[in-house]
């Protein structure tokens, strides 16, 4: 049986960047999201926005969650997996059901036949990622991860300024997650002792982080680059709330932060050999900072007047896209939902690479034995 542990295509190579889906009649999918609960209105309402893609149900254990899901955007509702995939015979299924589910899910949907698109964080381990790309290797058929924000509007346009040069070599990538547990969804975890996210492996964090650290790897071309961690416990929450990566490639090193303690907040920071990059996907906002060309007192007039006319260029931008409709929270899971589609209809490659997807999920569970033993030995 082939491993799945090594994979000769080049991560950042093999990412596509998304492309209009075609609009032939019969290059149509028919999708199935399975799980009603918090994410599902965002891939409903971004499948609306598909025009390849037709809804053709959604399930939910919860009979009630199935029934208003549907009623919400006018599609049929099932309860069993088997009913669904029998009377509603979708082509790709969306798990977004709790990530102690996904493996198991995405292994019985593969073999039943469909193409699946996963939910982050992938599986709760190394170990079953590897069970599922075997079965989507053997069965032949595609599996995405839901690596939404790579797919951003304004990750693709940080990724062009970056292929164009415009901070030279990147160096070093800084992520950050805000995530108060006041929040709309933090304090479903934390105002209940039984939610499934605190039985994770990695608690809270492994609910959370692969956004930030997919944002780093992006960048980060080793398989296995040095990784250090710690997790905290701040207030009066029963489980850590506060964590610290580390990480350390050949050319690229990275670091993240997640915190209950500052408001939400997505923000990015490529740094390059001539320039940084500081992306805010909340704001929609990039910013770009390099050192003045103007000596002495004149930089400080410099300086201020690049962040004055860089703040027209995005306000312009934004406004426009406000106009055209197209700022959406969830933009980036419609591009990835259509490079998805477009894999399956062409027979190309993922969008999300097969060797990421386990690359991310490998480097989750090194983190989250890592913040263990440091939490073991008293020191975190
Ligand atoms: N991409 C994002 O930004 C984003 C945001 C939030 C959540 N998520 C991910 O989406 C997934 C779901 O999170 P959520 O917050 O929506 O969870 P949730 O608990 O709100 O909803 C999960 C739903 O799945 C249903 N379910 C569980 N097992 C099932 C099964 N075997 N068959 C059918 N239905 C089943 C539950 O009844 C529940 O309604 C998680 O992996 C989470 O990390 C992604």
């Amino acid at each position: 049986m082939t491993t799945l542990t090594k994979v000769s295509v080049p991560i950042q190579a093999a990412r596509r960047a998304p492309q209009p889906a075609t609009q032939q009649r019969n290059d149509r999918i028919r999708v199935a999201v399975l799980g009603c609960g918090q994410i599902a209105d965002a891939h409903l309402s971004q499948l609306q926005r598909i025009r390849c893609a037709d809804v053709v149900g959604v399930c939910d254990a919860h009979e009630d969650l199935a029934y208003q899901a549907a009623a919400r955007f006018g599609v049929s509702q099932y309860t069993h997996l088997d009913a669904l995939l029998s009377e509603a015979r979708p082509d790709v299924v969306h798990i977004a059901t709790p990530a102690h589910t996904h493996a198991q899910l995405a292994m019985q949907l593969l073999q039943a036949g469909c193409h699946v698109y996963v939910e982050k964080p992938f599986t709760l381990d190394v170990h079953e990622a590897d069970a599922v790309l075997r079965v989507a290797s053997e069965t032949g058929l595609q599996v995405c991860v839901g690596h939404d924000q790579l797919f951003d509007p304004m990750w693709l346009r940080a990724r062009r300024m970056v292929e164009a040069g415009a901070i030279g070599k990147v160096r070093h990538v800084e992520s950050i997650l805000g995530y108060p547990l006041d929040g709309k969804f933090g304090a479903l975890v934390a105002n209940d002792p039984n939610h499934w996210v605190r039985r994770l492996p990695g608690g809270l964090f492994q609910n959370t982080i692969s956004h930030p650290l997919y944002r780093i790897t992006d960048f980060l071309a080793d398989e296995e680059p040095v990784l250090v961690g710690n997790w905290l416990r701040r207030g009066d929450f029963d489980f850590p709330t506060e964590l610290h990566m580390a990480l350390e490639g050949a050319e690229v090193s990275g670091s993240l932060t997640f915190s209950t303690r500052i408001p939400p907040q997505r923000i990015t920071q490529i740094y390059g050999s001539t320039g940084t990059l500081w992306i805010d996907f909340d704001g929609q906002v990039i910013r770009r900072m390099a050192r003045p060309r103007m000596p002495g007192a004149f930089a400080k007039l410099e300086m201020p007047l690049r962040h004055f006319t860089e703040s027209c260029g995005n306000l312009t931008r934004n406004l426009w896209r406000f106009a055209c409709g197209e700022i959406h929270y969830f933009a980036g899971m419609k591009n990835l939902f259509e490079a998805f589609y477009q894999s399956i209809l062409t027979g190309s490659a993922p969008p999300v690479p097969v060797a990421e997807m386990r690359r991310v999920t490998s480097l989750m569970d090194q983190l989250f034995a890592h913040c263990r033993a440091q939490e073991k030995g008293g020191r975190a």
